[in-house]
């Protein structure tokens, strides 16, 4: 699995996340997010092209160096200056109440100790703060759910550790930051499993 993780999965993680599916939800996403902004698990920087021009500089941290292969050429070029950090998202060396906006896209699945990482968002935003979140989980349908349960550790074996069956909205609620909207969408032209999304914000109050 080591030569699949380090040279192959990079390559198939850009082009999925390079899908044009992905475009406007993740334009929608990035509308409202503005202030200090943190990325969280910045990949290979698909979200780039898509922040507002009212944003010029964000944070980002990603923890695999096998992505910076792409990540960094798109940084380079890109007209929102990005400090990018290799870290982990359970564990943030930046102060609490430090971030306006902590943007979350297609992560939160990945993500090892998501509701350590979640309570680190949490603690990172300032009072009023918003985290901006897109992401795919379990199904509220019983038969997708029914495969996405058998496909998930497959999924998590060849998908860089990314899961089918979390809950966005319970993890989101769970960290004690107040949901502010989610909309629930199945992703037209991707299979039903990986394509039911959550799309959405919650406050720091
Ligand atoms: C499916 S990719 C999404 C990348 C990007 N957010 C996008 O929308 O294109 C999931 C990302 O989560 C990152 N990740 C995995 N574990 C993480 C952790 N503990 N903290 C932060 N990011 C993590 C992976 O390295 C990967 O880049």
């Amino acid at each position: 699995m080591g030569l699949y993780h380090h040279c192959v999965f990079p390559y198939l993680l850009d082009l999925a996340m390079g899908s044009r599916v992905f475009d406007k939800p993740r334009r929608r996403t990035l509308a409202r997010a503005s202030g200090r902004i943190l990325e969280i698990g910045f990949g290979t920087g698909r979200n780039l092209p898509h922040y507002p021009p009212g944003v010029s500089r964000i944070e980002a941290i990603d923890p695999d160096t096998d992505l910076d292969r792409f990540s960094l050429p798109r940084i380079a070029t890109s007209r929102v200056a990005v400090d990018f950090h290799h870290l982990n998202a359970e564990h943030l060396p930046f102060a609490g109440d430090s971030f306006d906006s902590v943007v979350c896209t297609l992560t939160l699945c990945s993500i090892p100790d998501v509701v350590h990482a979640l309570g680190e968002i949490h603690r990172v935003l300032k009072p009023g703060g918003q985290f901006l979140f897109l992401e795919h989980g379990l199904s509220p349908d019983a038969r997708v759910a029914r495969w996405q349960h058998r496909l998930n550790p497959i999924q998590n074996r060849l998908g860089g550790g990314c899961h089918l069956i979390r809950e966005t909205v319970p993890l989101v609620a769970g960290s004690g930051l107040h949901l502010r909207d989610a909309e629930h969408y199945y992703l037209r032209r991707v299979p039903r499993f990986v394509g039911y999304m959550t799309e959405g914000s919650a406050l720091k109050s």
